[in-house]
């Protein structure tokens, strides 16, 4: 009998189709290393895209692969009829406030039409989603540090509303197709991340103070610079977010992803500086009001789940990865696009000033290790 079902079994295992998973947003900077990895563990990725803020020089190393696809659409449109899925990531929105903020309406219409779509798709194919919150949705936090049950204090009509509020309605809407519908969700609140394939010209504070570093520009610092920020390294993140795709079915978030131990801007910009060895002075500047005061995560997952701080923070792994990868906030051919001259000049000297490895790297596990 146990012969039988082993004939029986083993083939039909061999013959099972891969898993689908459609990356909504799949050619920006976390959604192309997201399909890397579904890539690798032998998933076939259909990857759609708009290209806004995100590029197919991010993907191009996967274009010809046989279980690779790209697609070129808005998810803010209805998605064709013919699309299906087993596993739906939601990665599409502009991230970086300098994009965001030039299309708000587009960006709240990615948020919302685009993640209901995104929804009926799950709800049709009977597919898993996973939607990419963030930690903005905690607006300029009263609660410090944030924990996923605080609600969070957000401005409605305040120039950054279109992506918090936009984010806070994707959550909502989650809930909404998991009560009513039964689509089976998760939903994970990013803290900042960095990492290859970032653009150094989105505004976020890793890749402004690097560039800023390495032309010997000027430093800005608003306030005394004392607002607080976490950094995540990406691989860490799409750990933990895989990891929390395959956590039970009843987990579903909302869950803090990213790293708990926190940095001053001030603590950065120096730490930037002296390890470029640059001579940029810290100009100070007055706290802008949509600046954040602080934020850093803390994870409520609770024990029985696997995507516990610890199974995704490992120490282990942080230190094998902090020695061994390379950093590089921008890829080769990012750099042989002559309209951004800047990425060819931050790269040339990232270059030559390999000890930034090891503070990016230092940013992110101190504390683990
Ligand atoms: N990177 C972070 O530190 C961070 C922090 C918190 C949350 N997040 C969230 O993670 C997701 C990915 O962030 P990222 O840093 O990779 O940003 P990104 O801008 O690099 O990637 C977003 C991708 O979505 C695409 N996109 C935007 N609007 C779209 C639309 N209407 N239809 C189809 N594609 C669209 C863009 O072209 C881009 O490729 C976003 O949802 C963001 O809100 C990121």
């Amino acid at each position: 009998m146990k012969r039988f079902l082993f004939c029986i079994l083993i083939p039909l295992a061999l013959c099972a189709s891969p898993k689908r998973a459609l990356v909504a947003g799949g050619a920006g900077f976390l959604g192309s290393h997201l399909c890397d990895r579904l890539i690798d563990q032998g998933y076939e990725v259909l990857c759609i895209d708009n290209l806004y803020t995100g590029s197919i020089r991010n993907i191009e190393h996967l274009m010809n692969h046989p279980r690779f696809s790209f697609l070129e659409l808005d998810i803010s449109h209805p998605l064709p009829g013919d699309i299906a899925a087993d596993e739906i990531f939601n990665l599409a929105c502009p991230a970086s406030p300098i994009r965001y903020q030039k299309s708000p309406v587009q960006t709240i219409r990615t948020c919302v039409l685009g993640t209901m779509h995104l929804l009926e798709l799950a709800s049709r194919c009977k597919a898993k989603i996973f939607q990419a919150s963030t930690s903005e949705v905690y607006g300029d936090p009263l609660e410090h540090p944030q924990k996923e049950s605080y609600w969070g204090n957000v401005n409605p009509i305040g120039i950054r509303a279109c992506y918090d509020e936009g984010k806070r309605c994707a959550e909502t809407l989650c809930f909404d197709y998991h009560r009513e519908f039964g689509v089976a969700i998760k939903v994970a609140r990013i803290f900042n991340t960095y990492g290859p394939r970032m653009r150094p010209d989105d505004g976020r504070v890793i890749s402004n103070f690097i560039v800023q570093a390495l032309n010997e520009d000027p430093i800005t610092i608003y306030g005394k610079g004392e607002q607080t920020r976490s950094f995540c390294y990406v691989s860490d993140l799409i750990e933990a977010i895989l990891k929390f795709m395959a956590s039970p079915e009843d987990f579903t978030g909302p869950v803090n992803l990213g790293n708990p131990s926190e940095r001053t801007m001030l603590d950065l910009a120096q730490k930037v500086i002296a390890f470029t060895g640059s001579k940029s002075p810290l100009v100070f500047r007055p706290l802008l009001k949509t600046i954040r005061k602080c934020g850093f995560p803390i994870f409520l997952s609770p024990k029985k789940h696997s995507i516990g701080r610890r199974s995704y923070l490992s120490t282990k792994g942080c230190k094998r990865r902090s020695n061994t990868f390379k950093m590089r906030l921008f890829t080769k051919k990012q750099v042989n696009n002559s309209r951004l001259k800047l990425m060819k000049d931050f790269y040339l000297s990232y270059c030559e000033r390999k000890k930034l490895t090891s503070l990016l790297a230092e940013i992110s596990w101190t504390h683990h290790l």
